[in-house]
């Protein structure tokens, strides 16, 4: 939701080409619109346009066209747009200046008071040119130094005044020795560099100049400042006062450049979903004792006794995240016993639960760490008194931070707005746990082994699934697009129907077109009556105790006269030889428990080459956004 970008620097350079390469990285966060602002001697310059980054800023142009090709300076902000208020445009795309064009900012959040905060201004004669919520706050500082006050105590009544998220940084040409940055409610963190401070909304643009960098926590705010002999930086907290707050820089070790390019893909879905086979490797590494058969989770150590007393499991996660936590639910309730109820975090917040969180431990899952509606859910559950977990990607970031324990997911960056190592890397935590909650529960030491040899081995079986049913996939793909399929439905049984929802929403993300998911017992109870010849039915039904019923539906299907694909196993294809029916086959697994990790591979790659065909950008998919930091 919006990406921001910031660099300070002691060492004067033209920083449009490091300006433009940083949002470029934050492409996920919006894409809509996109936006420059620099300062030069004593002059605010400007550059916005619609589009993303990389199709409309170019470093050439960009400097030619601020009259900064051979001057170097040293104050550059930057933004990517995922609209809220006002239309994507060149009128609405950050940076948002005061009416004198002497202060500059960009902003990820809403503010939710702008419009009674931009009336009062409108009555001091403030004159306003976006339709945005963010350019009140620029409009805010002017009025405030107007009042007699410096930039940063203007900065900071402005921002105390403020309802809503931000993460926000503001430049002025009178002070142009200085970024002034703030959070509450949207993610923000700084990098510490010997000549430079950059800050940014994602770690992702800040690690290409810095691997030693500073997260804000909400309520915090931090002047960059640039001196002869260096830069410096200094915290305060805008709700208590406090100033001269000593934090901790993170440094990220091994961190490899590659992560964050397509490498020798040319999208960075079709290479993230390359990456599963290492990354569910990784995830699961140094996390099993094959001796004990048991699972190893050091980050819930010290919560052992909770969880091996726990009467019921809550997940509260979104999208992808939420579809991982129910197939971690089936895992759960076969294998441990314990009753799992998986919430969609943007309910759960506004939901009675008649559960006492006695008893209970709630797990939030979430790849980026930051997605509003359940960060806003671990806050509620913590204020019910619940134990809050994590299954978070991000290191260090406000879920990670807020739960009381978790477990980081080891993905990886993710940079395509479909999620798909992400969700494999969730799965692989999901394993683990219910491994750990079932060896407390009587599952013996050698089915454990058996568990753990099989979980090794599905890195494996992924990377035989990618290789085996690629090119017949994308085959398949090009043929539904030239059919014109109308409707697609996927559906499963089981431990299948999360994975069907999963599908369904990597389908209509990338390919806009409306597809639905149900329990494939279900269909007959009214889904049925869409089924024609213009249908698709995907049918996830590789060889398990639910085989026999399945078969019996998707004979009720064809009958209606539409097409199906079936994913299945080996043993399931020898069943259905002959029959007909188009069918995707996947190795067959000795516990059916493990088909989820092999039967979204071909179902991924299905929405990727069925969306390329369309000529959509797989990667940024019109109107989403990676993280989605607004509730
Ligand atoms: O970062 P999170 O895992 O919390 O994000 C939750 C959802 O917004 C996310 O999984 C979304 O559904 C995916 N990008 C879809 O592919």
């Amino acid at each position: 939701m919006c990406g921001i970008i910031g660099i300070i620097t002691n060492k004067k350079r033209n920083l449009v080409p490091e300006l433009i390469s940083s949002l470029r990285n934050l492409e996920y966060r919006g894409h809509d619109s996109t936006g420059i602002a620099v300062i030069d001697g004593n002059t605010l310059k400007r550059i916005r346009r619609v589009g993303a980054p990389s199709d409309v800023l170019e470093e050439g142009e960009v400097s030619r066209e601020l009259g900064i090709e051979l001057r170097p300076f040293s104050i550059g902000i930057g933004h990517n747009r995922w609209a809220t208020h006002g239309k994507p445009s060149e009128r609405n795309a950050h940076p948002h200046v005061d009416c004198e064009n002497k202060i500059a900012i960009v902003h990820n959040g809403t503010i939710l008071n702008y419009e009674i905060l931009k009336k009062a201004l409108m009555l001091e004669g403030h004159v306003f040119s976006s339709d945005t919520d963010t350019e009140v706050v620029a409009h805010l500082i002017e009025q405030g130094i107007k009042d007699g006050k410096s930039f940063l105590d203007a900065f900071l009544e402005s921002i105390t005044l403020l309802e809503g998220s931000f993460g926000l940084a503001v430049c002025s040409v009178d002070s142009p020795d200085r970024i002034l940055i703030a959070k509450r409610g949207s993610p923000l963190s700084f990098g510490i560099g010997k000549d430079s401070l950059v800050v940014a909304s994602s770690a992702n643009a800040i690690l290409p100049h810095t691997n030693t960098f500073i997260t804000l926590e909400d309520g915090e705010y931090a002047e960059l400042v640039s001196e002869n002999d260096g830069v410096r930086y200094s915290i305060g907290n805008f709700v208590d006062k406090s100033i001269d707050i000593a934090k901790n820089p993170t440094v990220i070790e091994n961190f490899s450049l590659d992560e964050l390019s397509k490498g020798e893909y040319g999208s960075f879905m079709e290479k993230e979903v390359h990456e599963q086979p290492s990354v569910l490797r990784t995830t699961i590494l140094g996390r099993y004792d094959t001796k004990a058969g048991d699972a190893v989770l050091g980050g819930l150590i010290d919560y052992e006794d909770k969880l091996a007393t726990a009467k019921q499991i809550l997940t509260v996660a979104c999208g992808t995240a939420h579809n991982a936590s129910q197939v971690g639910g089936v895992l759960i309730e076969t294998l441990a016993g314990i009753p799992v109820r998986s919430e969609i975090a943007s309910e759960f917040r506004y939901k009675k639960i008649p559960l006492s969180p006695k008893r209970v431990v709630l797990f939030a899952v979430s790849q980026s760490g930051e997605t509003a509606d359940t960060l806003e859910s671990v806050k509620e559950a913590k204020r019910k008194g619940y134990e809050t977990f994590g299954i978070v990607n991000v290191v260090g970031s406000s879920i990670a931070k807020m739960v009381d324990a978790g477990v980081y997911t080891r993905a990886g960056i993710e940079i395509g707005v479909a999620s798909t190592k992400a969700f494999i890397s969730q799965l692989g935590i999901f394993y683990l746990l219910a491994l750990k909650l079932a060896r407390e529960r009587g599952m013996t030491a050698p089915e454990g082994q058996d568990f753990i040899s099989e979980l090794e081995e599905m890195p494996e079986h992924i990377q035989k699934v990618l290789q085996n049913i690629e090119e017949q996939i994308r085959d398949y793909a090009k043929k539904c697009v030239a059919q014109n399929i109308q409707t697609i439905n996927f559906l499963g049984r089981g431990i299948h129907v999360p994975v069907s929802n999963e599908a369904a929403l990597k389908f209509k993300e990338l390919t806009y077109i409306e597809a639905g998911s149900y329990p494939l017992g279900e269909l007959k109870h009214g889904p049925m009556a869409i089924i024609d010849e213009k249908t698709l039915s995907v049918v996830l039904m590789p060889k398990d105790e639910v085989f026999a019923l399945s078969k019996n539906s998707i004979e009720q299907i064809r009958s209606k006269g539409g097409d199906l694909l079936i994913i299945t196993d080996v043993e399931g294809a020898k069943e259905l030889e002959g029959s007909g029916l188009n069918l995707l086959v996947i190795p067959t697994l000795k516990n059916p428990l493990f088909y989820p990790l092999i039967e979204i591979v071909p179902l991924q790659l299905f929405a990727y080459y069925y969306s390329r065909e369309l000529g959509h950008n797989v990667d940024k998919p019109r109107n989403l956004a990676k993280s989605v930091t607004v509730e």
